[in-house]
């Protein structure tokens, strides 16, 4: 089994040198811009920072391919292939970038055979930095993660995000999705502004699962894996195997909750990522 350690360290040290760059920008004034809603933003330091992480990973790893949230955006074919990829998401958490709410990642995942070999996910504010590698465990600042294990949805918390879909269909799922959650009950609904870092949650057991409908597959690639290394679940929300590119996914601490939110939770048609450029 080829060993991607090297990769990994090389990901971990770029994730830290971008995140100087993101909290330098973070207490300046922005300039920001619109994609696709009034809710899915960019800033300069989002294509600057994803700019220096492709310039820098390509000068090491010239064979390598990407996927990078601003350079699909700027109209890059989006496809996943057999080759080395990495997947990265400058800056997790625009909006909250932009307003300055503490909870902000850079997300790196790094996937071979379509496999996911390793996840990044540095959330440069909190100055907490999750990673893993399959098969070889997930870990926060050096330290092992280990999901809550919990089986019973009525005592879980449950991290979701509205997301920048703001269609009347999109916003009525997604408020009954919550509302049906809370009357099952679960102990509380929490939101970070941030997919990798909400999901990151679940790994450190602090929150017991989360889903999501209409993040893109660089929002959520590599705290996937930080998820099942932790011993944790992940799957489409119509509880089928987990596909990144869907656009759909749920993270449990087991399956049993998994499955639970699967059945109670309903999802809006998203155009899968693999099928057109944002
Ligand atoms: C967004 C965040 C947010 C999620 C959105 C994503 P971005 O990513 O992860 O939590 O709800 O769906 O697009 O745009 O800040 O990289």
């Amino acid at each position: 089994m080829a060993d991607w350690t090297d990769c990994l360290n090389f990901g971990i040290s770029i994730a830290k040198q971008a995140s100087e760059t993101i909290l330098v920008a973070y207490h300046q004034q922005k300039d920001v811009k619109l994609k696709s809603s009034s809710a899915d933003l960019v800033t300069e330091t989002d294509q600057r920072v994803e700019a220096i992480l492709i310039s820098a990973i390509r000068s090491k790893y010239p064979q390598h391919r990407f996927i990078g949230e601003e350079s699909v955006a700027a109209g890059e074919h989006l496809e996943l292939t057999d080759c080395p990829t990495w997947i990265i998401d400058p800056i997790d958490g625009t909006v909250n970038f932009v307003h300055r709410f503490p909870f902000v990642a850079v997300s790196i995942a790094f996937t071979v055979n379509k496999q996911t070999e390793f996840g990044i996910v540095y959330s440069c504010v909190e100055d907490k930095l999750f990673h893993a590698q399959r098969g070889r465990g997930a870990f926060l600042n050096g330290d092992p993660l280990r999901a809550s294990g919990q089986q019973d949805i009525s005592r879980c918390v449950v991290v979701t995000e509205i997301g920048a879909e703001r269609d009347d269909l999109a916003l009525s799922t997604m408020t009954s999705n919550i509302f049906r959650l809370l009357k099952l009950p679960v102990h509380g609904v929490r939101a970070l502004g941030t997919a990798a870092v909400d999901m990151c949650q679940v790994a450190t057991g602090g929150a017991d699962a989360y889903y999501h409908i209409g993040m893109h597959c660089w929002d959520i690639a590599a705290s996937a894996i930080i998820v099942q290394e932790a011993g944790g679940v992940v799957m489409d929300t119509d509880g089928s195997a987990f596909d990144m590119m869907s656009r759909r996914v749920i993270a449990a601490s087991s399956s049993a909750v998994a499955n639970h939110i699967a059945q109670v939770i309903q999802a809006f048609p998203c155009r899968r990522d693999d099928k057109v450029s944002v």
